[in-house]
């Protein structure tokens, strides 16, 4: 928690304030603490995740994705995959649950300012990096040229055709899509992400890659970053395991010596490479 006085292990009652339907099984709940003490003391940084209870059914751990210059509102955008997530998912605006937080260490945004800045996502698992993109938009003199790379296995997958059209307007940034499998309307690139890479424009000596997304798609992200002379420590990747204490205290999420909960999620390759290059870990 940011301020000594909050329990870490204490839900406190938050209220939607709004809630956004993404795509068929995809929304945002934008909420904020009732008790204003709690909301004025809470502070976060991009990549950090906050435990979300929806009473009487459980608690999972979501991304934060707003902007952390906004302390009146703390967005999450949120996948029904199962039990929690689908009653989270009949929540209306004026509802409330239990949240804690925030968690975990975060992407390294102010070590990232003046240089390229390549965020690379796949599969559907683009929560964690959402709040780089949006860190970066508001802030966009003090990045230099931010290259953005969506890759997913069917277009169907593929949500937030406007925001990824407003991020292409965005200056100095570069949009690049892939699906795996294309259909006949699907006008970016069909082939795997990586066959994208080479459109990249950065400075190997002065970058930081970001990513988020399935491990396998991530080693192949780094292997190829690598090759191009990008060193281990500019790399960051967000990891995700089943959660529940979130503080480093009942091992669900252990990782080697490390605990995702804790020390991560987002970590530096150059940190968790042999784990990570290790299959299964
Ligand atoms: C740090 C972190 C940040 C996350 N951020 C987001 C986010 O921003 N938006 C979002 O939609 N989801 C996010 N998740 C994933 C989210 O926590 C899970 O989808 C959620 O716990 C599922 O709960 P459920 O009860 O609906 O599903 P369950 O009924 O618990 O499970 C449904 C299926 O998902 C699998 N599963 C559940 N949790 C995880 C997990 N953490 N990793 C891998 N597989 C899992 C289960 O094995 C099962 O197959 C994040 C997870 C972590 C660890
Ligand atoms: S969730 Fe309990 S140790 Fe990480």
């Amino acid at each position: 928690m940011a301020k000594q006085d909050i329990s870490p292990y204490k839900p406190h009652e938050a209220i939607i304030l709004d809630r956004i339907q993404e795509a068929p099984n995809l929304f945002t709940l934008q909420l904020k603490f009732t008790d204003p003490k709690i909301q004025d003391a809470y502070e976060f940084e991009p990549g950090q995740f906050n435990m979300l209870y929806l009473y009487g059914v459980g608690e999972i751990a979501i991304s934060i994705v707003s902007d952390p210059v906004d302390s009146n509102i703390i967005d999450h955008t949120i996948r029904v995959v199962g039990r929690v997530t689908r009653g989270m998912d009949n929540l209306k605006t004026g509802d409330r649950i239990g949240l804690r937080g925030p968690y975990g260490r975060g992407w390294p945004m102010i070590e990232s300012k003046q240089k390229d800045v390549i965020v690379v996502t796949g599969g559907l698992g683009c929560a964690p990096v959402v709040s780089v993109i949006n860190y970066i938009e508001q802030r966009r003199e003090e990045f230099g040229r931010l290259n953005i790379v969506q890759g997913v296995k069917h277009t169907a997958d593929f949500i937030w055709k406007d925001r990824y059209d407003r991020w292409h307007e965005m200056p100095n940034t570069k949009v690049l899509l892939a699906a795996d499998v294309g259909e006949a309307m699907w006008p970016w690139h069909v082939g795997p992400v990586t066959t994208l890479f080479d459109q990249l424009e950065f400075d190997p000596d002065n970058v930081s890659v970001m990513m988020c997304g399935p491990e396998g798609m991530m080693r192949v992200v780094c292997d190829h970053m690598l090759d191009n002379r990008v060193p281990a420590s500019q790399l960051f990747l967000s990891m995700e395991r089943n959660m529940q204490c979130a503080v480093g205290h009942c091992g669900h999420c252990q990782y080697g010596s490390k605990f995702i909960c804790k020390d991560g999620p987002v970590f530096s390759y150059e940190k968790v490479r042999n784990l990570f290059e290790t299959k299964g870990f």
